[in-house]
């Protein structure tokens, strides 16, 4: 038994990733599934399309590697993080389609967490901010909309979940019902500084604690498939949200490493150890990975579009057929007429956390056109993880000035990766395997089940594509980011 599934679950995709016992990808598999708008800012997916397409996807990758479950030695589970589930525990039928992340129907929740003077202490404990972004306020919105509910929950009728919770009870036919630290620190109901469930938030936010999965750490025993899924049962032993996995997968084990993952948004990680660093710039405390009961923590930075501006260029404005044609169209633009786009399409995450802004385009002219569009858009991911890593710097000091390292599809365009480094004056390391949301996971399970080596061994492996140094001078580099504020500060000021 040699080989590790990675199952992981992301926003608009599911995909499986068999890797052998060095950790090289195998075979993948991919399926994506519909996303649910049903108004304006709010954004579902239907749990039952969730767990087919990880099914479907998962004896997929198995096939096409012509290898059989008998040859798999332990799952690895990755996910999109935050998305709240509630299912009925005696027939696991969801009650509700499951609260995307980006869904923002409870921002008016958050203002009242505010107004009402519980964020400090809500941050003190979580190291999160009242965002919609997390959780527990789309757990409370199920409980107060779903007839009920409340009353069920509190006899032990129900179960909460995020994404990976949803996995494991139906990978496991019922059996467990667990989630990891990783994935817990994002719910705003977990206290992560003492690693348990906060009575005292969820009392706040009238959660009766009976819904709650048991919390693990990221390598350990989740339970045993059900053994008609794959032909035998498989033992579940990684799991990490997605941004830890990728973080782990990029092997920053060591304080101060940090990495940047360029998906539909961008999401930054710093690790800093054992020390639970509060951020004083509006960064989020969060636990990186919990391992053998060692808790170790990251400061992170969420953008909530960063590819997804590049989407937008193809199916809103309809100006590229395929992403990689903006590479060649941001190389023909006209710099000098220095068009910004502020991308605030879902309003703007961190540092700002301004549910309410919306994008702007700054300095067009008539000679303005798809290229100097195209361009600005890559840069405005650049100037956004600058925002970042400059908050990072505030709250961690000169800890977080070293080497950035990148991985997620848009890491793949040396332009974009080129000018990130440019603009935030610091080396951009891009990774020979930039699979590492999957690797992260299939790591964690390969430990555990003793088939590969531990972080010493996983570091050690970690090999580099292709190394950007930054090439603009200064003057430059500080007088273009300089109007990217100036263009920020003005969409924050128009509503
Ligand atoms: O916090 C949200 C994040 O986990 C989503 O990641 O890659 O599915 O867009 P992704």
């Amino acid at each position: 038994m040699s080989h590790i599934l990675a199952i992981d679950q992301g926003t608009t995709s599911s995909r499986a990733i068999l890797f052998d016992a060095r950790l090289r990808p195998v075979a993948l598999a991919q399926e994506e599934f519909p996303q649910i708008f049903p108004a304006p800012g709010q954004v579902e997916h239907d749990p039952t399309s969730l767990w087919s397409t990880v099914a479907a996807t998962a004896r997929a990758a198995i096939e096409k590697a012509g290898a059989s479950a008998a040859g798999i030695a332990a799952i690895g589970i990755t996910n999109q993080r935050e998305t709240t589930l509630l299912w009925d525990r005696r027939t696991g039928q969801p009650l509700h389609n499951a609260i995307v992340w980006q869904d923002r129907r409870t921002a008016p929740l958050c203002t009242e967490l505010r107004e009402a003077g519980h964020e400090p202490m809500i941050t003190a404990r979580t190291g999160l901010l009242c965002d919609p972004y997390f959780s527990g306020t789309k757990l409370k919105w199920l409980l107060d909309h779903i007839p009920g509910a409340r009353a069920r929950a509190a006899k032990g009728e129900l179960a909460f979940g995020t994404v990976d919770s949803w996995l494991i009870w139906n990978l496991t036919g019922g059996r467990t019902h667990a989630t990891d630290a990783t994935n817990a620190a994002r719910t705003l109901l977990y206290n992560i500084a003492e690693n348990r469930w906060d009575e005292e938030i969820c009392a706040l936010l009238d959660i009766p604690l009976p819904l709650l999965p048991e919390v693990r750490d990221c390598a350990g025993d989740f339970g045993m498939t059900r053994p008609d899924l794959f032909g035998r049962e498989i033992p579940i032993l990684g799991v990490a949200g997605d941004q830890q996995a990728a973080t782990i997968g990029q092997a920053c084990f060591a304080p101060g490493m940090m990495k940047s993952t360029y998906g539909t948004g961008c999401f930054a990680l710093l690790n800093t150890g054992t020390d639970l660093v509060p951020s004083k710039n509006r960064l989020l405390s969060t636990i990186a990975y919990r391992l053998k009961g060692e808790t170790t923590y990251a400061l992170e930075g969420s953008i909530f579009i960063a590819g997804a501006v590049v989407q937008w260029l193809r199916d809103g404005l309809k100006i590229i057929r395929e992403a990689r044609e903006t590479q060649p169209l941001a190389e023909a633009a006209d710099e000098a007429q220095g068009v910004v786009l502020v991308p605030a399409f879902t309003g703007l995450g961190a540092p700002y956390w301004q549910p309410e802004s919306r994008g702007a385009v700054f300095g067009l002219t008539r000679n303005s056109g798809p290229a100097e569009l195209a361009r600005a858009a890559l840069e405005s991911v650049g100037y956004q993880t600058r925002d970042l890593l400059e908050a990072m710097r505030a709250d961690w000091g000169a800890a977080a000035e070293g080497v950035l390292r990148v991985d997620g599809g848009m890491s793949a365009s040396d332009w974009s990766m080129q000018f990130l480094a440019d603009i935030i004056g610091q080396p951009v390391d891009r990774p020979v395997v930039t699979e590492t949301t999957a690797l992260g996971a299939a790591f964690l399970a390969g430990m555990e089940a003793g088939v590969s080596g531990g972080p010493g061994e996983f570091a050690a492996a970690w090999a580099l594509d292709r190394r950007f140094a930054p090439a603009m001078a200064e003057p430059a580099r500080e007088a273009k980011y300089a109007r990217w504020r100036r263009a920020v500060a003005a969409c924050m000021d128009f509503r």
